[in-house]
């Protein structure tokens, strides 16, 4: 298999599977499980702009003050742990796993993603993740920014409605109430601030191979990309 265990030199063995798409195209799913068939590690880039969303709006930062952002984030430590069974976020050392996937974290997180000198820290840290070992990382703009040069390049796409009905599947399986028109509504936004963030907008690199996830299932989609991985 081509990622992502290597018995070459240090850097020479190391492979980036990248993947880019847009909220509930799956790729978190496919992503882990990608990593899981090729022994690799995962990196869950929303997670990190999440975890310092989090500690934002835990020190009542405005969130329009750049400035403050990028202070905040020179003095915050994320670190992801664990693998594609279970991945944990630790924020200043403390597991905050569950809470950056509140809706109050998911619904300001745009604020921290649209900051340009925010995007460069965390591309940073993502780059240094991605130079010591191989990964199947997931997020809008690591196909096109964090990693042009990956080994290969996916954008999983889907329609809108459907991936609205997953994202209701999933926090029914959780347990918690959906407004099914609500949900479709905060689905479209996220795609409309995506697609036209001035820095780090999510869109397909030319060289990306796309998929469309909307009739597939997550296996299927991932024995799509095994073809590409393995070619
Ligand atoms: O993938 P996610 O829903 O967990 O991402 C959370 C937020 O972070 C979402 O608003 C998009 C943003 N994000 C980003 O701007 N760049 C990335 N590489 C990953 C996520």
């Amino acid at each position: 298999m081509a990622c992502c265990n290597s018995n070459t030199r240090r850097d020479e063995g190391i492979r980036v599977i990248a993947i880019d798409g847009p909220a509930g195209a799956g790729k978190s799913t496919v992503a882990k499980r990608l990593a899981s068939i090729l022994q690799c590690a995962y990196l869950d880039t929303g997670a990190m702009y999440r975890a310092l969303t989090l500690k934002a709006l835990r020190q009542g930062i405005n969130l329009d003050d750049e400035d403050k952002l990028v202070e905040l984030a020179n003095k915050t430590s994320i670190d992801l742990e664990g693998d594609f069974e279970k991945l944990k976020v630790f924020l200043d050392g403390e597991d905050v796993s569950e809470e950056i996937r509140t809706l109050n974290v998911t619904n300001h997180t745009f604020y921290v993603a649209r900051a340009p000198r925010v995007r460069e820290i965390m591309v940073r840290w993502q780059r240094s993740v991605g130079s010591k070992k191989s990964v199947v990382v997931e997020g809008r703009d690591v196909t096109t920014v964090v990693f042009p040069n990956a080994y290969r390049k996916f954008y999983l796409d889907g329609n809108v409605e459907e991936r609205a009905k997953r994202r209701i599947k999933e926090l029914e399986a959780k347990g918690q109430m959906v407004d099914a028109a609500q949900l479709l509504k905060d689905v479209q936004e996220r795609d409309e601030k995506d697609l036209t963030r001035k820095y780090g907008a999510l869109k397909k690199a030319d060289d990306a191979i796309y998929i469309d996830s909307t009739p597939l299932t997550a296996e299927q989609v991932v024995e799509e990309m095994l073809k590409h991985i393995k070619n």
